[in-house]
């Protein structure tokens, strides 16, 4: 039987419905490739990039909580990549890790992710191969896990602080990631900031409404000190976590890079009056964010937010008796290290630096054998972080969320990263229940790829 034109048409529709089904039911994708966008101000040339889907930052990523993630990644770039869940207690063949919980994906390849997010709040993701370079040139997004019950606010707003070193005269990134200036001193910092991945970032208010800011430093390098005018209100999660109660926000916040912050905002300035989220550098403020405030929601702020609903299954650290372990921070210029263990040698610190590697956790430089801890599920360890360089540094374990220990000895809030000024000791206690084998090192990458970085295991 011939099939006329129109019934060709309507096979082919079926055809095409049922394979548009067939794909729906199997992972989205999230591609790795080289992108182009307009970085700098306008009137600039637009940057070449990579990024998830092209763009940086990639695909603003929402589950509920509780529920499954399902990405394939497909790596168009020129090197091998993997993406890490940063923040997640996600199951630990799925946390991307090159070389310690999977290999990484060759060009051409392909990845599928596939985990639960047990926790609600605010988490990103990001390439964990060659990073210094990958997530420089723009291998981020953002991961956000909805509260089942989620708080009254009128607008939820994912704002991603991003840090470029840019050749002004050509608009390119710049090539030289393993520059050793920025090794070992503070990192890659970059000379245009962007947030959302774009120099101006604005967006339409009314006074008296209430936002809801998540806060995501994807940055390599750059600690950011952030305030608000013309808005107030109260920081009520840090890494993804709920604080018992919010917390009255500060006149200046830092947010170490991989760092988040939940704020609940209201906005307090008059309509036509200026309202920013405020970047502070060593010469001033900056505007990051301009909230253009036309109009009013209402005549008056509303009443103080509830806190988030804590998330399940969090161990509580029973400190009392916990056996302590010293991760004690050792390298960088300026400091008194001689020398270190790499691959099983005693260097000296020239001959370190010779090699590109600069930093060291307790002597040791880079990735050993065994890990540096080794814990059975559910034990608790109180972990003494010694910043003994003359550079701050933003330490982050994988899988787990640990409570920062206050100088009374009391539980501060959990975090996935800490931040550690030069010369500063924090202690915080890791409730070791997520088995698998997690990294541990300093999210200023560069110090990272220098040697600031080891793992544990949790069996
Ligand atoms: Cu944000 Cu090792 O990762
Ligand atoms: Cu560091």
């Amino acid at each position: 039987m011939d099939l006329t034109r129109r019934q060709v048409l309507m096979a082919g529709g079926a055809a095409l419905g049922l394979a548009g089904r067939a794909r729906a039911a199997g992972p989205g994708t999230l591609e790795a490739r080289p992108g182009r966008q307009q970085l700098a101000p306008e009137g600039y040339a637009e940057t070449a990039i990579w990024g998830y889907d092209g763009r940086a930052p990639g695909p603003e990523l929402r589950v509920a909580q509780g529920a499954r993630l399902t990405r394939r990644l497909v790596n168009s770039l020129p090197q091998p990549t993997a993406i890490h869940w940063h923040g997640i207690r996600i199951d630990n063949a799925m946390d991307g890790v090159p070389g310690l919980t999977q290999e990484a994906v060759p060009p051409g390849g392909t990845f599928d992710y596939d985990f639960v997010a047990p926790d609600a709040g605010t988490y990103w993701y990001h390439s964990h191969n060659q990073s210094t370079e990958q997530v420089a040139r723009g291998l981020y997004g953002p991961l956000v896990v909805d509260e089942a019950a989620p708080p009254d606010v009128d607008r939820d707003l994912v704002l991603m602080l991003g840090d470029w070193r840019i050749d002004p005269a050509t608009t390119e990134i710049d090539p030289d990631f393993a520059n050793f200036f920025d090794m070992s001193h503070g990192g890659r910092l970059g000379n245009l900031v962007t947030v959302n991945g774009q120099f101006e970032t604005r967006f339409e208010v009314r006074r008296y409404q209430r936002l809801r800011l998540r806060l995501i430093n994807a940055a390599t390098a750059r600690i950011f000190s952030l305030g608000l005018q013309g808005l107030d209100g109260w920081v009520v999660a840090l890494d993804g976590m709920p604080l018992a109660a919010p917390e009255p926000l500060a006149e200046r916040m830092l947010l170490a890079p991989a760092q988040r912050a939940d704020l609940i905002v209201d906005v307090v300035a008059e309509p036509g009056a200026p309202a920013h989220l405020v970047g502070f550098e060593r010469d001033g403020g900056f505007a990051l964010v301009d909230f253009a405030v036309a109009g009013a929601e209402a005549s008056v702020r509303r009443a103080v937010p509830e806190p988030l609903p804590p998330n399940p299954n969090m161990p509580a650290p029973s400190v009392v008796d916990a056996p302590r372990a010293d991760l004690r921070m050792e390298g960088g210029m300026m400091s008194g290290m001689t020398g270190a263990t790499l691959d099983g040698t005693e260097l000296g610190f020239r001959e370190l630096a010779q090699r590109g590697r600069f930093w060291a956790f307790n002597g040791i430089v880079g990735m050993t054998e065994a890990p540096w801890l080794d814990l059975s599920r559910g034990e608790t360890r109180r972990i003494a972080m010694i910043n003994d360089t003359a550079f701050p540094h933003g330490i982050h374990l994988h899988g787990h969320h640990f409570r920062e220990m206050r100088p009374d000895r009391g539980l501060g809030p959990m975090r996935d990263t800490v931040l550690l000024d030069a010369g500063q000791t924090r202690e915080v206690a890791l409730v070791a229940d997520n088995p698998g084998d997690w990294l541990l090192h300093c999210h200023m990458l560069s110090h990272q790829a220098s040697g600031m970085k080891t793992w544990i295991r949790v069996r």
